[in-house]
């Protein structure tokens, strides 16, 4: 990263004020030099694609401890897959999850490693593709959701609007990304977007950036990222 100071700070703040979500493994875990299960890793960005963090928290649950890995969902039928996914929505992704997960298996049940080769599975876009990359297998990729759009429209107080924006952002969090820990970065950016840099009331006071955030010496956060009239 080219800019230590901001990841280093975001990341302390991770270390503290993490959300405890079911898909994420414990400090403790960590400590002991326990890694992210990429079987988990996949499960979890496929279900968070298009629903909320807390909707998927029960899913996912529910799936690992009646699939505990990946050749455990390949054994199982595409029907008891859909009746398990029936709620969360978007059922092209339980489709392609059971064709992934056939694919897996079928290769020794070892995951792509690298953002290009996952994007080349069923249901695996650039997005996911980044984000597995980052948590499960310590890649730098850059991993932009609705949240890290915000918070980084309002660090660099970006006037371009979405969606035109996104390639700058983009840069911008590639700038970020620190060597070590990718995946915790990744988490964090989110983390930060969904707990304190909301889309109203930013809780800046909070903010483990304040000191880096343009915005916030404009105040006015609230006016980022800035959108195109309707
Ligand atoms: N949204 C997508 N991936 C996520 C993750 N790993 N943690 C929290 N929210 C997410
Ligand atoms: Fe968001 Fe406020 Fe933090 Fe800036 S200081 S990143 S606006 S929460």
């Amino acid at each position: 990263s080219r800019k230590p100071g901001i990841a280093t700070r975001l990341l302390n703040w991770y270390d503290l004020h993490h959300r405890d979500l079911p898909w994420r493994i414990g400090p403790a875990d960590l400590a002991q030099g326990k890694w992210p299960d990429p079987y988990r890793v996949w499960l979890s960005e496929i279900m968070l694609q298009q629903t909320t963090v807390e909707a998927v928290k029960s899913y996912f649950t529910t799936f690992t401890k009646r699939w505990p890995d990946i050749f455990a969902l390949a054994a199982a039928s595409q029907n008891d897959i859909m009746k398990a996914w029936a709620g969360l929505g978007y059922y092209s992704r339980a489709r392609n999850l059971k064709a992934c997960a056939d694919l897996i298996a079928a290769q020794g049940g070892i995951f792509p490693d690298t953002d290009k080769t996952l994007r080349a599975l069923p249901g695996i876009g650039p997005y996911t593709a980044g984000a597995i990359a980052a948590i499960a297998f310590n890649r730098p990729a850059a991993v932009v959701d609705g949240n890290v759009e915000r918070v980084i429209s309002r660090l660099y107080r970006i006037q371009t609007a979405l969606p035109q924006a996104k390639p700058q952002i983009r840069i911008l969090v590639e700038q970020l990304v620190p060597a070590a820990r990718p995946g915790d970065f990744a988490q964090a950016m989110m983390d930060l977007g969904a707990t304190i840099c909301t889309p109203r009331r930013p809780k800046c006071m909070l903010c483990p950036l304040s000191q880096d955030c343009t915005a916030l010496v404009a105040g006015d956060p609230e006016l980022y990222p800035v959108k195109l009239p309707k």
